[in-house]
């Protein structure tokens, strides 16, 4: 099979002065795409900033005999990296969300501040280049975006409710984006990566790091964004080589009869079956349940038997 290619193309690529995002930009460059390494150069915890990061892969870039541009703007300003693209380029073709801090404390110890940034960076910030981009996106019916989502978005993680909440909010605005970009050919994904990078050096061994590349992130990205590509508003792990989709699963759950016998102690006799993902036909959903269905379904329930009744005025008796 030849290789994936993005000749004529142009790629956004933000925090692309470091980790994943040199890996990305390093290799759209080589793959014949016109590059915007974009990168403020701030600390891991979103303090500062510097334009070495970004012109460095530039360099490396130019260097390779492709075509770069650096941008240093933060991505909270994503409407001027995207006039970057533009007034060097003329276009805007993909768009990889990648930019991140991290501002780990526990819930407890957590300050505004750390709350604040994160949402910024991650939730703001991709919202700010996205929507930069989806009018040059939608005019020539094709755009490609992949968000970086993580697996403490997925699953959680101590420590990191405010990164946690970002990374799960990227979920449901990629889901959106690929819901209304559809028929325009603007096709958006979610990555939660794991590579070796300055964001994990603090709870990686150095052995799992090297091994650990943001290189072996990469092919799947490359795969996402390619014009070849229609997959749109899936979930995808990548990391040390391995790449799955993560999709929802809704268990086949309870039903009851909308009567006074539908009380809390009802639902609490059946509580297995709410959850109960063995049994039943649990199903992988991708909307809410079916509702009107439901409801006709219920009324033919038998009716609940347990304890306690509720009025449905919502009072319990
Ligand atoms: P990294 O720290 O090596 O690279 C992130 C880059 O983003 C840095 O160069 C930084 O200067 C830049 N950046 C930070 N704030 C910015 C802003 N406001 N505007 C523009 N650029 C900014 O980190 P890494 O590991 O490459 O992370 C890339 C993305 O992947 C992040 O979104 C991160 O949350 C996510 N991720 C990484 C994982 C990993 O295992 N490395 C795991 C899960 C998610």
């Amino acid at each position: 099979m030849s290789e994936l290619r993005y000749d004529n193309q142009v790629v956004v690529v933000t925090g692309g002065g470091a980790g994943l995002g040199r890996a990305y930009a390093l290799f759209f460059a080589s793959r014949g795409a016109k590059v915007v390494v974009n990168d403020l150069g701030g600390s891991g915890k979103g303090e500062g900033n510097d334009t070495k990061p970004a012109d460095t892969v530039v360099s490396e870039i130019c260097a390779a005999g492709g075509v770069a541009v650096a941008d240093h703007h933060s991505v909270t300003s994503g409407d001027l990296i995207i006039e970057t693209a533009i007034k060097e380029f003329g276009r805007v073709d993909v768009l990889i969300n990648n930019a991140g801090i991290l501002r780990d404390v526990s819930f407890r110890n957590m300050t505004q501040r750390d709350w604040d940034l994160i949402m910024d960076v991650h939730v703001r910030g991709a919202y700010k280049c996205t929507r930069a981009a989806w009018p040059y996106f939608r005019k020539q019916k094709y755009g490609r975006v992949v968000n970086t989502s993580s697996a403490s978005g997925l699953f959680g993680n101590f420590g990191q409710t405010n990164y946690a909440a970002a990374k799960f909010a990227l979920i449901g605005f990629t889901k959106t984006l690929a819901l209304e970009g559809k028929k325009y050919n603007i096709f958006a994904n979610v990555l939660a990566p794991g590579a070796g990078s300055r964001l994990t050096a603090t709870v990686m061994t150095p052995e799992v790091l090297s091994a650990m590349s943001p290189a072996y992130v990469v092919p799947l990205v490359a795969v996402l964004v390619h014009s070849s590509n229609t997959e749109t508003g899936s979930i995808f792990e990548a990391a040390a080589g391995h790449f799955s989709k993560i999709r929802w699963e809704r268990s086949k759950g309870a039903l009851f009869r909308p009567d006074d016998s539908f009380t809390a102690g009802a639902v609490v006799k059946r509580w297995r079956d709410v959850g109960d993902f063995e049994r039943g036909r649990p199903e992988h959903a991708s909307g809410s349940a079916d509702m009107i269905t439901k409801l006709e379904e219920a009324k033919k329930a038998p009716r609940g038997d347990g304890g306690e009744k509720v009025d449905f005025g919502g009072k319990v008796v």
